[in-house]
């Protein structure tokens, strides 16, 4: 076993959570940046770029495929630099399988990428990766006129066959999954017409808000979406804010430790993205938002969180899971601590995450001593007010960042110490995620 495959030991910080921080660049915005930017002519800069195992799989497949990225370490430890694009020209076919890590944004984003393109290209992922549904991409592709091999695959290895007679097509999404959304419209941006994809609920917009600075004409609604193709795609400045999914476990470890007060600044604030602050809101969590600037149309600004007694249950309607989807591992450990039940409805799709997260959450609260439940697909928390955590627990990541990162706070709010198996999966996401908690701690 590794040095860093060691189970690490979280110590109880030292002190409460006071000052003012910054989070890593968002993980959804960066993989889109590098995406696109490969797929444009010319090329494109980009800046706060997160450099995290994730981010750094979608950089290695556009690399594969013939974009020169010179992206480089920056003092904050974001990335920045430029990508020149393969543009009209296309992709060149890779000389072996394209390797997407655990990163689910990766692998299904490209299987848009590469969809007008008549080239063969495998594409593998981790052992999580590797069970993560498929279909929900290459069903539609498919009817886009793309193949795959094996042709009704449900998992990773996939080989893709792309094809330039692209149809373009109007599809009603069976989920809200921005994903699935962003392949249907990268593949429609090479169609002939407009591509238009209908969600049952509203998921997140960033390739909506960004494909137009890449000059792809592009019309956005509630639940609906649509692009122009074919269509030129041109170089592009952009400037990634922080992450709001990691920006949460900063302002849940503030609310839960006695005296904390957190000014976290530059996180996106995109509303398809914030629905844990409202969500702590309603818990009596006291936390607010302050606009600071836009970059290109991504709002972002400073959250700002205290440490809150008097936390409370409260119930959050399926058609605002999408909003929160990532954040409900850490708002469940909220929950734990806030009088009566908290309901999360409709969640049924944290089972096909980076691990069977329902399962986890379940699993991890039983662990603390608090009573958790999944009934059809609604997970249902019972809090413990005053929550006296055991000593001596041990939790399993399942090599899952965000559970990696909410279990640990357990021993960094907490008052003993708690082991956490497989730690440094947080490099998916936030690789200096407790260096940052340690900075804030006085
Ligand atoms: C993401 C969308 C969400 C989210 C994932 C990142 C994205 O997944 O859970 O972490 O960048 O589009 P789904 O689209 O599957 O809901």
């Amino acid at each position: 076993m590794s040095d860093e495959r060691k189970p690490k030991v979280i110590e109880p910080l030292h002190g409460p959570l006071d000052g003012t921080c910054s989070v890593p660049g968002d993980k959804s915005i960066s993989h889109r940046a590098i995406l696109f930017s490969a797929m444009a002519e010319g090329t494109s800069r980009l800046e706060g770029v997160l450099d995290s195992s994730d981010v750094r799989a979608s950089i290695g497949a556009v690399q594969k495929l013939g974009a020169k990225v010179a992206l480089e370490k920056q003092i904050d430890g974001s990335l920045a630099g430029g990508i020149e694009g393969w543009g009209a020209e296309g992709p060149k076919q890779p000389d072996g399988p394209i390797y997407c890590g655990n990163s689910g944004t990766t692998a299904r984003l490209l299987m848009g990428v590469l969809a007008p393109w008549e080239i063969d290209v495998r594409l593998e992922g981790d052992e999580s990766l590797s069970k993560r549904p498929m279909r929900r991409i290459t069903a539609p592709l498919m009817k886009m006129g793309v193949d795959f091999d094996p042709a009704g695959a449900e998992t990773l290895p996939i080989t893709e066959h792309g094809t330039k007679c692209l149809k373009a097509i109007k599809y009603d999404s069976p989920m809200a999954s921005a994903q699935l959304k962003t392949a249907v419209l990268l593949a429609g941006v090479y169609a002939n017409g407009v591509t238009e994809i209908n969600e049952p609920s509203v998921s997140r917009n960033h390739t909506e808000l960004m494909l137009p600075e890449y000059g792809v004409e592009t019309t956005a609604g509630e639940r609906t979406a649509q692009v122009k193709g074919p269509a030129k795609m041109h170089s592009a400045e952009i400037r990634v804010p922080g992450d709001p999914s990691s920006a949460a476990f900063i302002a849940c470890a503030a609310a839960l430790k006695p005296g904390s007060a957190v000014h976290i600044e530059n996180v996106s604030l995109n509303t398809a993205r914030t629905g844990f602050l409202i969500t702590l809101e309603r818990m009596g969590v006291d936390v607010t938002t302050r606009h600071t600037g836009s970059a290109g149309k991504e709002p972002y600004g400073t959250i700002s969180a205290c440490y809150s007694p008097g936390i409370h249950g409260c119930e959050i309607p399926g058609h605002k899971i999408a909003s929160l989807v990532d954040e409900v591992p850490v708002l469940s450990l909220v929950a734990a601590h806030a009088h009566g039940i908290t309901v999360f409805r409709n969640v049924e799709e944290l089972r096909a995450k980076e691990s069977d997260r329902l399962d986890a959450i379940v699993k991890g609260l039983a662990q603390l001593g608090v009573d958790a439940w999944t009934e059809g697909a609604d997970l249902f928390i019972e809090g413990q007010p005053g929550l006296e955590v055991p000593e001596g627990l041990v939790f399993d990541s399942r090599g899952d960042h965000r559970l990696a990162m909410t279990w640990s706070l357990v021993g960094l709010t907490g008052k003993v110490p708690v082991t956490i198996k497989d730690f440094e999966c947080v490099d998916v996401s936030y690789p200096d995620f407790l260096e940052d908690m340690e900075r804030l701690s006085k």
